[in-house]
């Protein structure tokens, strides 16, 4: 026997069955739909304990990073910070995600001045105007949570006040975009409008990614593109934004390391980065900080 919309509902609620049961089937069908739509972009949609696990160690990176920023002097060494974040890192029952990832041979990321990304931590010694990421991924209870951040050593000059400050904007804008039924495309385009805007330029070979139960996960997410298009967000997806904007052209080259990259007109980069969860209403940051 088929049961009306108007019908009393057969769980016996008393309400009408289309205030009721039918509500709920369906959102369960809703979330069928999502769920099979983000296997198909092979994207894990995380679960309310895995968000609390990412959310953990989301905390203990940006705590790392506050210490980072804390230690920074004209005069000390790149390898002073991946001792530091090593030890940090240990000392908090985590593992540095990056030593030995495809090969990296150190526990954080150190990208000066006009390193784009990917700077290995070794003797070069910080000086008085210089810009520094640093980038911070720990695994805690089998979580990774993505955070960066550029840092000025001692007084900046107005280049790198500008740098700074338009990457971070970028970050900003990109977050703005985030929320159910927007497209990757969205975010991307908002960064992309807002770096050219400025004078500057976004760096392609680089993109945002899935993260949470591993280090780089699908979906990709470029910090360039047009308006609605490529995967749309779904609640519960977690990606990173990270855009990498130089304050000339977005060439770049890569270090007989195999590793750094640098930009090709020598000009400043800077980045930040956020792992973010798309959320039923809006998102929320897991590595939460003020922009
Ligand atoms: N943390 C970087 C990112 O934001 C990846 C660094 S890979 C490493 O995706 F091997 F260099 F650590
Ligand atoms: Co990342
Ligand atoms: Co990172």
């Amino acid at each position: 026997m088929k049961v009306g919309r108007n019908d009393p509902c057969p769980c016996g609620s008393g309400k009408k069955y289309k205030k009721c049961c039918l509500v709920k089937r369906q959102d369960r069908e809703q979330t069928e739909d999502l769920k099979s739509y983000a296997a198909r972009h092979q994207i894990r949609l995380k679960n309310d304990e895995q968000i609390e696990g990412i959310r953990k160690c989301g905390r203990l990176a940006l705590e790392t990073l506050d210490l980072v920023e804390a230690m920074l002097r004209p005069g000390m060494t790149t390898a002073q910070i991946d001792e530091f974040v090593h030890e940090f890192t240990i000392k908090n029952g985590a593992r540095p995600a990056p030593l030995n990832y495809r090969g990296f041979p150190k526990s954080v990321c150190t990208s000066v001045n006009e390193v784009i990304c990917h700077g290995i931590p070794g003797p070069r010694v910080l000086k008085d105007g210089d810009i520094i990421n640093v980038d911070v991924t720990p695994i805690l209870d089998g979580y990774y949570a993505d955070v960066n951040k550029t840092f000025f050593v001692g007084t900046p000059g107005p280049e790198a006040k500008k740098i700074v400050a338009v990457a971070r904007r970028c970050l900003q804008e990109g977050l703005a975009m985030v929320r159910a039924g927007n497209t990757i495309g969205d975010i991307g385009w908002a960064i992309q409008r807002y770096a050219e805007s400025n004078g500057c330029s976004v760096v392609r070979e680089f993109v945002g990614h899935g993260v949470g139960l591993d280090f780089h996960e699908p979906p990709q997410v470029p910090h360039y593109g047009n308006r609605g298009q490529g995967v749309r967000l779904v609640p519960g997806m977690v990606f990173t934004i990270e855009p990498m904007i130089n304050l000339g052209g977005p060439e770049l080259e890569i270090l007989e390391d195999r590793w750094t990259a640098v930009t090709k007109d020598g000009s400043l980069s800077a980045q930040f980065e956020q792992t973010v969860l798309v959320k039923e209403k809006g998102w929320e940051s897991l590595t939460p900080f003020e922009l």
